[in-house]
């Protein structure tokens, strides 16, 4: 429903794209238009992904094309919500395997990198995981029992199929430990444990810590410390997720940089997992995702209902182009680029943090059409 009311929109016109274009010599024009995705274009540098949507995981809407441009231009792919515990265990001992199996079924027939996303979090969870019928906080055993028992199931049952796991996910509120149920309900081993586990189902897979705001320096040093501690005590942690939830003016390319090279400094793997770019007006801090943060509709914080001007679509190429340069310095560090989701009607910043709003943070405009962002990468 929500992505036929966006349907109507296309993001940059074609005047504007051929202008683009021309400004092309004639070789590069023709490597620009020839068959090759962006996923060629970064193959010698690190794998290129995009999240899959609910609805294009269970054949809604224009799911087809979707699916058939995810295989041309991306090598990973990463489910947006159907890992999550709400979607694959909505009650205790209810699984619902149904498109978490599509997921692996289409990414094994393209031969895609696979991530799992996320096993321990504190939101898209049900209460009752923590909570008994009156309402009082289960004990840490019994907490530690649920998460190694769900962690088994879900890695257990795509062991060697899924080779890259987010086990924690935002355990970090700037430099303090979040004060999730997880925290308050087992302490902050919960953390290594989750890993632990993880690694005990599928010691073969590649593990991560995923948060965002990953360049914050309190996060940065927390994160550091807490995985430092547990790779002291024998635990794998492979890497961290940098969610990259960026906005045309921030964070600096300076700062994304800092947080790269502090992560590989401290010996860890960087993978950049939920790229976009805002363009509307900000309402909190750039790069926040914090998921509980929720405003109120406003007309002026909603200024391209019908369209996005000229000026702004090469904006964000610009931004895009200066970022993915950035990652191409850094391939050595960098494991894997995704972007979260593949075309502006399905990304979640349309109704995140303000509902209802008209974003263009991807790469793909609203009719699956590529647009000047693409095109400054796809000449990188
Ligand atoms: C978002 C999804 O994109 C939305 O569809 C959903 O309603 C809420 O979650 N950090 C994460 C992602 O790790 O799982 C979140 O995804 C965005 C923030």
């Amino acid at each position: 429903m929500m992505m036929n009311r966006r349907k109507f929109l296309t993001s940059s016109s074609s005047l504007a794209l051929s202008t683009y274009l021309m400004s092309y010599s004639g070789s590069s024009l023709a490597s620009l238009i020839e068959n090759t995705g962006l996923k060629d274009v970064f193959k010698d540098k690190f794998s290129f992904g995009t999240a899959l949507s609910t609805a294009t995981l269970s054949g809604l809407g224009n799911s087809s094309d979707q699916l058939k441009l995810v295989a041309k231009e991306f090598s990973s792919i990463t489910p947006e919500n159907d890992f999550k515990w709400a979607n694959l265990r909505p009650k205790p001992n209810s699984w619902g395997w149904d498109l978490a199996d599509k997921f692996v079924e289409f990414g094994q027939e393209n031969n895609m990198q696979m991530v799992g996303h996320a096993l321990v979090w504190h939101s898209q969870i049900p209460d009752n995981v923590f909570f008994d019928k009156k309402n009082k906080m289960l004990p840490r055993s019994h907490l530690l029992a649920t998460m190694e028992e769900h962690i088994n199931t879900v890695v257990g049952r795509y062991r060697g199929k899924i080779h890259v796991w987010d086990v924690v996910n935002e355990a970090f509120k700037g430099g303090r430990w979040r004060k999730s149920h997880w925290y308050n309900g087992i302490g902050e081993d919960y953390f290594e444990h989750a890993f632990r586990f993880a690694q005990n189902a599928d010691p073969s897979a590649q593990l991560m810590y995923n948060d965002y705001s990953m360049d914050n320096s309190k996060k940065q040093q927390s994160v550091i410390a807490a995985i430092n501690q547990c790779k002291r005590k024998g635990v794998k942690i492979d890497g961290v997720g940098m969610q990259s939830h960026l906005h045309l003016d921030g964070p600096s390319i300076k700062q994304i940089e800092q947080a790269i090279l502090n992560y590989a400094n401290a010996g860890l793997r960087v993978h950049i997992t939920e790229l976009e770019m805002d363009v509307l007006p900000k309402i909190q801090d750039y790069a926040s995702a914090d998921i509980g943060n929720k405003y109120a509709y406003r007309e002026e914080l909603d200024p391209y209902k019908s369209g996005l001007p000229l000026a702004m679509e090469q904006k964000l190429a610009q931004r895009y182009e200066e970022v993915f340069k950035l990652y191409i310095k850094h391939s050595d560090k960098i494991d894997r680029v995704t972007l979260w989701g593949t075309s502006d009607d399905e990304s979640w910043k349309n109704d995140f943090p303000i509902k209802g709003r008209t974003n263009y943070p991807l790469l793909f405009d609203r009719n699956q059409q590529p647009k000047l962002a693409y095109f400054a990468l796809k000449k990188l």
